[in-house]
């Protein structure tokens, strides 16, 4: 996947930072030493450890440079940290490990979990938000284009969207043995946005960009306008012209 387009991604930021400040206000650590805000992006969720957090250490991990750029400039007294979840541990003194919005995008992301959950102290809490929006019109549109995409020969064709999130007792069944204390939960948001090629913009910051990449400027103009089009069918405007873009997440507060 090419790097993230980390100033489309912030372009949604108040609604992006919903779910990561529901997901703070339930981890009870109170004076932790160390935090970790794994995938921490453009820095919006790292923002707000530090603001919960003010005497603790406040790390940004991220594997994305363009994300990190962002990152800096917005804290440039945190510290940041280039580095793929998948291959990368806590040292001893962190007690919070934080992930809004990453896990989704982790090959057998349940084994990570896991293991890092694992290597925190007595204690400490892993936090963590994926969306669970792939039975969505927004998920399921851009599944349905990309499989039917008359992709050049020879393309390196994207794999057609994320897999479905395992269960809630999947993960309970995988971390409670590990952990004293488990919170599970799933909220459903209602984004109100200004009109349906918003929920366009929304989703080429996210979802979109393993699709886009694989395409020239040519063909992304070209598949975004038949996204848009189909988005336009399936999210009706309101009385006021705004659509509501209905996004599933779930969440897992799980304290060692
Ligand atoms: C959707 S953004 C979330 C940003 C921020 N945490 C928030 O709350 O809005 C996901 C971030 O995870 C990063 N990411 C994806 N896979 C990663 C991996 N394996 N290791 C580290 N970061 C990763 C991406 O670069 C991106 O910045």
């Amino acid at each position: 996947m090419e790097d993230w387009n980390a100033r489309q991604y912030i372009k949604f930021e108040d609604e992006r930072t919903r779910p990561p400040r529901d997901l703070l206000a339930q981890v009870p650590l109170e004076r932790p030493r160390r935090v970790v805000d794994l995938g921490c992006g453009p820095g919006n969720s790292t923002e707000l450890l530090l603001e919960r957090y003010p005497h603790a250490e406040v790390i940004g991990l991220d594997s994305s440079p363009n994300m990190l750029r962002l990152a800096r400039e917005r804290l440039p007294r945190c510290e940041f940290l280039q580095a793929d979840i998948a291959n990368w541990w806590p040292d001893a003194t962190t007690d919070v490990l934080f992930a809004n919005a990453v896990f989704q995008w982790l090959p057998d992301h349940t084994a990570v979990l896991r293991r890092l959950l694992e290597a925190l102290p007595e204690g400490g809490a892993l936090a963590v938000q994926m969306p669970d929006n792939t039975q969505e019109p927004s998920h399921i549109l851009q599944r349905e284009l990309a499989e039917s995409w008359p992709w050049p020969k020879g393309a390196v064709v994207p794999p057609a969207g994320r897999g479905e999130l395992p269960l809630p007792e999947a993960y309970y069944d995988l971390l409670k043995p590990i952990c004293s204390h488990i919170d599970i939960w799933h909220s459903v948001y209602q984004h109100v946005m200004p009109n349906a090629q918003a929920i366009v913009e929304w989703f080429k910051g996210s979802s979109l960009q393993p699709i886009l990449s694989a395409l020239d400027a040519a063909g992304r103009e070209k598949f975004l306008a038949a996204y848009a089009e189909k988005v336009a069918g399936a999210y009706k405007p309101r009385f006021d012209g705004k659509v509501l873009l209905r996004f599933p997440r779930f969440f897992f507060v799980a304290v060692r």
